[in-house]
């Protein structure tokens, strides 16, 4: 692992960098991509380490997921509205004529989004709020899209209703998921044990969430779900998919 500390009088330099202050921090480790640093100022000292590592892309995870992120969200055009975007790790799949809304409570990931979405070239907007009472009035979006984000709301069942809710009518919403294993599993007993100490640490993750069944019973027409796995430890089943909002309401 190398480490370093850099610091550019170079104007130009700082902006092709996206930072304000002139200084670069930079690390390699064999998994993890390299990044040029905004520094986070604000929030909590959890808030902060969250968003560092959140910032951080394991590439092995990252180059499994393209392909789907790409059939999911290459597609989607006008007003994106993103819950818990993190680390800005999606915007490569946006088309750039998209306008972005990132829902993010942890502050301290917005310098990390902005500088990401400048690099993409995406026009971007973050609102402080929760995925539970999404900030945006009724019938506002095109599509939302949510990647690894339902096993850390709160209240599921209330942030797809709220998706409903902001989504146009015919509108989509695209997601991937780690969810829980098959009952009985010896995987499933493992999520369950270490879901106390994994929720401390990892900002209120589930590893054992039935997200699937969450949503089907949500209200999206034509939704598609596809079961998969990635060799990620104990939050290795997944789903991927796509939920469409009804054109018209249900009676
Ligand atoms: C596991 S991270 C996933 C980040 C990103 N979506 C990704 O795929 O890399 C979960 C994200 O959800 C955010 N989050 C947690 N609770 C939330 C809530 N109630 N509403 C919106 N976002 C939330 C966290 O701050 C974090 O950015």
């Amino acid at each position: 692992m190398v480490v370093g500390l850099e610091y550019t009088t170079n104007r130009a330099d700082w902006q092709r960098n996206c930072t304000s202050s002139g200084i670069r921090v930079y690390w390699v480790v064999s998994e993890v991509k390299q990044i040029n640093e905004p520094v986070a100022t604000r929030g909590s000292a959890y808030q902060r380490v969250h968003a560092w590592l959140l910032a951080r892309e394991n590439s092995r995870y990252a180059s499994i997921m393209a392909p789907r992120k790409r059939a999911l969200f290459a597609d989607l055009e006008g007003t994106i509205l993103e819950l818990g975007p993190g680390g800005g790790h999606n915007f490569r799949f946006f088309s750039p004529t998209v306008h972005w809304i990132g829902i993010e409570p942890n502050s301290c990931t917005h310098p990390y989004l902005r500088a990401q979405a400048a690099r993409e070239g995406i026009s971007a907007e973050i609102r402080p709020g929760r995925a539970e009472e999404i900030p945006a009035p009724d019938g506002m979006v095109d599509a939302v899209i949510g990647t690894l984000v339902l096993c850390s709301v709160s209240d599921p069942q209330r942030v797809l209703r709220e998706i409903l809710r902001v989504l146009k009518p015919g509108g989509t919403f695209a997601f991937i998921e780690h969810v829980a294993a098959p009952e009985e599993t010896g995987m499933r007993m493992v999520q369950r044990m270490i879901r106390p100490i994994w929720k401390a640490i990892a900002g209120g993750c589930h590893p054992d969430r039935e997200t699937w069944h969450l949503l089907e019973r949500a209200g999206f027409e034509d939704l598609t779900i596809d079961h998969f796995k990635v060799s990620v430890a104990f939050i290795a089943p997944h789903i991927a998919g796509l939920g469409t909002k009804p054109r018209r309401p249900s009676p």
